[in-house]
């Protein structure tokens, strides 16, 4: 477990390096954190770290939504806020993402908790003021 704090918007690059470092291969990431709480703001801070070039933001239509790394590797960001049941995950194809190898960045993670892959890396966002943050990578 990592705990990292930040004073400011501009420290957020070294809580992405923390998060990417820490992925060991693991490939689903779960974002937990009131609203508001800087969800969307750190998974686009780790978009650019991977070379991104696409411009992040909250897939709350569609759910998920689709990025390339510099690398030109896929990315799905899914935001699950605004889903009501497991059973509209397994209408989307959760699966097919999750278990596709590629990178999966979930918001909202607690309203498909069942669904989420034990071995997935858990980041969790606390706001301790306007911009301080308190991140911890488990
Ligand atoms: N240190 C910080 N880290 C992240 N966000 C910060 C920080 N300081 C201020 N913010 C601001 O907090 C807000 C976070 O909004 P963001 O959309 O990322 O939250 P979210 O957790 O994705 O919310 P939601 O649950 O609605 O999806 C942004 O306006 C961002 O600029
Ligand atoms: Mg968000």
């Amino acid at each position: 477990m990592k705990t990292i704090s930040i004073d400011s918007l501009s420290e957020l690059p070294e809580v992405a390096d923390a998060v990417v470092g820490a992925l060991e291969g693991r490939t689903v990431v779960a974002f937990c954190g009131a609203m508001g709480a800087g969800k969307t703001t750190l998974i686009s801070a780790i978009m650019e770290r991977l070379g991104s070039h696409d411009t992040v933001t909250s897939p709350t239509f569609a759910i998920v939504n689709q990025y390339r790394t510099g690398e030109q590797r896929p990315v799905y960001h899914f935001d699950f806020y605004r889903i009501d049941s497991v059973a509209e995950a397994f209408d989307l194809g959760y699966e097919e993402y999750f278990y596709s190898g590629d990178l999966c960045l979930v918001e909202w993670p607690e309203k498909v908790e069942p669904l989420i892959p034990d071995e997935a890396l858990v980041v969790r966002i606390e706001v301790l003021g306007e911009s301080e943050r308190r991140f911890t990578i488990d």
